[in-house]
């Protein structure tokens, strides 16, 4: 019996190419707040949605699954990456599975959302594992501005791509697990149609507090102020449908960043600038500046502050941290970026070295605009790995000083 089942294995992981081929011929559909929403609503149909993700799920997991084949080798065959790339294929089979199964079996219906909790979890540690994967590539080999720049568009797809997926599953399980949640009544599923933005940025401030507390004995306090000017009362409190956690998110990294920079730019003892936080309504535009005096950035350095083979923090080590650090892989700037862009919006930083920084939150102020952004494999995604290292068209300044000597000689 075991080697039956052995064999039926090996039979169905051998196909996973065939299958992956297969879906990743169509586009993922992006949906918008307001689908998620009618998802979701009182008529909700657990059957509409079960039929709908046992065939985007595959899209978009297959989507992805093209492009880790097109790392780097040495990158793709380190364990950290085996071991994500294994999830992903086993996730696939998982969900396979379901595509021949009747959506009127109320039986099939509970089990896609035990088989969907089981793929989340399994698929908690994608981050640090990747992580993992990417120091071990930059230990062994190095950094050059190629690698670096695959690795970039690599992985603000790939978490994209996770991003999306998490919802996905979130909303099917929270919609039709059958238990309410007690604490939020009014969210459907993951998503607050009266998300009140001030309410995250007080509760996403107090986390960061409490970290920052324990970690240096101190924390620099919080100013927030509200305009909105699409109320004839400005100092009614802004409120938007989003999915409160994500912005939870986004908001508790500034945070961090932001308390980090203002204690480490100031001596021991000093008084600390508090944090500013402006969340303004417009027309079309839901904005939020967390503004610190922390000291700043070099503008040569802005860039960078994105990248993932970048953090001016020491690297924490998988599974032995025994506090949250304040600062880790240097994740927090990209993937909260990810989460803004999700949804059309955007995260940008404005530094001024020797002052301070503002972040600024754009997302969309209406539910019709916030629509998916996802990424799609085809030619122009395979091109992007192939760059290949061409020469500046820019003259790259001397690093020596200039010889003039030798200048007028060869003139
Ligand atoms: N408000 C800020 N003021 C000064 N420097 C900042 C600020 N925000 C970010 N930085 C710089 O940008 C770097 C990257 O920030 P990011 O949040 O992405 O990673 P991190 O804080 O190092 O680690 P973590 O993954 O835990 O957030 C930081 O290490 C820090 O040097
Ligand atoms: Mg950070």
């Amino acid at each position: 019996m075991k080697f039956v089942r052995f064999i039926m294995k090996n039979a169905a992981l051998a196909s996973v190419p065939k299958h992956i081929e297969h879906f990743s011929k169509f586009s993922p559909s992006p949906l918008s707040m307001k689908q998620f929403l009618d998802f979701g609503s009182s008529n909700a149909c657990e059957k509409t949605s079960f039929v709908f993700l046992r065939q985007e799920l595959p899209v978009r997991l297959s989507n992805i699954m093209k492009e880790i084949n097109l790392l780097p080798d040495q990158l793709l065959t380190t364990p950290s990456v085996q071991m994500v790339q294994s999830w992903y294929i086993h996730s696939l089979m998982e969900i396979l599975e379901f595509l021949e199964r009747r959506p009127d079996d109320h039986r099939v219906l509970e089990e896609f959302v035990e088989a969907l909790v089981k793929i989340r979890n399994r698929h908690n540690d994608v981050v640090p594992t990747m992580a993992q994967g990417v120091i071990e590539y930059k230990e062994a080999f190095g950094q050059d501005p190629v690698t670096n720049q695959n690795i970039q568009y690599f992985l603000d797809r790939f978490y994209m791509s996770r991003i999306s997926i998490r919802m996905l599953i979130n909303q099917h399980t929270l919609l039709f697990e059958g238990t309410a949640n007690p604490l939020h009544p009014n969210t459907i599923g993951g998503i607050d149609p009266h998300c009140e933005v001030a309410e995250v940025v007080k509760d996403a401030y107090e986390s960061a507090r409490l970290l920052c507390d324990q970690y240096y004995l101190g924390s620099p306090g919080l100013s927030l102020q509200e305009l909105n000017s699409e109320s004839n009362d400005r100092n009614r409190p802004i409120s938007m449908v989003y999915v409160p956690s994500h912005l939870y998110h986004m908001l508790f990294e500034l945070f961090k960043n932001a308390m980090r920079a203002t204690i480490e730019s100031h001596k021991e003892g000093a008084s600390l600038p508090p944090i500013h936080v402006m969340v303004a309504l417009g027309g079309e535009d839901l904005s939020i500046k967390v503004s610190d005096r922390g000291g700043g950035v070099p503008f040569r350095k802005m860039e960078s502050l994105f990248s993932y083979m970048y953090s001016t923090a020491p690297t924490p080590l998988i599974g032995q941290q025994q506090t949250a650090p304040l600062a880790g892989f240097g994740y927090g700037l990209p993937i909260s970026r990810l989460y803004a862009q999700y949804f059309q919006g955007d995260l940008q930083l404005y530094s001024m070295e020797g002052h301070g920084t503002d972040a600024v939150i754009h997302l969309k102020a209406l539910s019709t605009d916030s629509v998916e952004r996802l990424p799609v494999y085809n030619k122009t995604a395979w091109r992007n790995y192939k760059v290949s290292q061409v020469a500046d068209d820019w003259c790259l300044p001397s690093r020596e000083p200039l010889d003039l000597a030798v200048f007028r000689l060869a003139k």
